[in-house]
């Protein structure tokens, strides 16, 4: 099922935890709300799910609007983080429990439930209490129970947050293997980063209630639209330099270190010439004869982590982190000169934060 939230808001009080959102989610997409602790993620969940009425605004489920229907009526499934499962009912029992009340008869019901047991792989712990089973076992559970009365969508709020960082890795790909083979329009709430680029088609990053990107993951790694953007997907973070730009140059600030200026300006998004220069810690290396952007750095720390060399510099009086090839031996206290590979950074204009750069096709 196609969702469209058009110009969704939800105020509590003086709070505006979502603010005028809009965005469609494709039938059959899983879509990874994303953004700091709160940003409105859960907030925007609830409203889906119709646990909250939008303070304004329309939300569509295909062409119908359903700002005013009931919950129980949104044909919706829900995860939550702490599984909530009955603890006095058997696995069985806890999937089948959504179709009792819905007054299935018990042998469709048992059937029904054993066919998602399957799906999630727990047809082995049908007799088992909840208390029986380890934390991705539970979570299996609460994702069949979710899907047992074949909805159109599935909502899940940070799953998998209760979990163990190897469980978490292997439950997202379930997760993700899951959804594809229901096929099922998914919303999945995270605040991990690396959890969403894994697993979604798009993802949509929120700050302060607010829309700040929707795109397939690789996109809003490659071609952050602001610098917040920039910032919040990847690790170690964006570094973010203040530069000022001339004509044809930018120029490190507080230095005389500039470089000529590949990427074309807009315009229209630049309140001034200063900006910050946004450069991936992977997209340094180590400056050749040829290079053009040649930037000299005073080396403060090396580490080695697994096959590249973490080191942490400042250019002027500005720090920031390179990934680079350990086949270079660099020392504390060396100079190097970095150059940036292919053209891969990103200008932010300094006040609005807007990424200035054109998209390089
Ligand atoms: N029922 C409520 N009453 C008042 N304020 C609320 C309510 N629910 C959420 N808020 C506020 O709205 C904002 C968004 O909250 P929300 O729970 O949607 O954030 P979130 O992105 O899910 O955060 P987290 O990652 O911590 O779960 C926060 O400022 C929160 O304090
Ligand atoms: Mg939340």
């Amino acid at each position: 099922m196609k969702l469209a939230l058009n110009n969704i808001s939800m105020k509590f009080d003086d709070i505006t935890a979502v603010d005028n959102l809009t965005v469609t989610i494709n039938e059959g997409e899983l879509v990874c709300l994303l953004g700091p602790s709160g940003c409105g993620k859960s907030t925007t969940l609830f409203m889906l799910a119709g646990l909250y009425k939008p303070s304004s605004g329309k939300l569509y489920f295909g062409e119908k609007l359903v700002n005013d229907i009931e919950p129980e009526d949104r044909g919706i499934g829900m995860v939550f983080q702490n599984y909530a499962l009955y603890p006095h009912l058997s696995v069985l029992k806890n999937i089948m429990f959504p179709l009792k009340m819905a007054k299935v008869p018990k042998k469709e019901a048992e059937e029904r439930a054993i066919e998602m047991a399957k799906l999630v792989q727990i047809e082995h712990l049908l007799d088992r209490k909840p208390k029986q089973l380890s934390g991705g076992q539970q979570q299996r559970v609460a994702i069949a129970r979710a899907l047992v009365k074949k909805p159109n969508l599935l909502l899940l709020d940070e799953p998998l947050s209760n979990l163990d960082a190897r469980l978490r890795l292997e439950m997202r790909e379930e997760i993700r293997r899951i959804q594809q083979e229901v096929g099922i329009t998914t919303i999945f709430v995270t605040h991990d980063q690396e959890e969403a680029m894994s697993i979604s088609d798009r993802i949509l990053l929120m700050k302060d209630g607010k829309y700040q990107q929707y795109s397939p993951p690789q996109d809003m790694y490659d071609f952050p639209e602001n610098a917040f953007v920039g910032m919040f997907m990847g690790s170690p973070p964006l570094n973010m330099i203040p530069v000022m730009l001339n004509e044809g140059s930018i120029t490190i600030k507080d230095t005389e270190q500039s470089f000529p200026n590949p990427l074309t300006i807009n315009q229209a998004l630049s309140s001034s010439n200063e900006a910050l220069l946004g450069v991936r810690a992977e997209d340094w290396t180590i400056a050749k004869d040829t290079s053009e952007i040649r930037l000299t750095a005073l080396v403060e720390l090396v580490e080695r982590i697994g096959r590249d060399t973490l080191l942490s510099a400042t250019i002027g009086r500005h720090s920031i982190r390179a990934l680079v090839d350990p086949e270079f031996t660099i020392q504390p206290g060396d100079a190097v000169d970095l150059t940036i590979r292919n053209d891969r950074f990103h200008l932010f204009d300094a006040k609005t934060e807007a990424n200035l750069g054109l998209k390089n096709e």
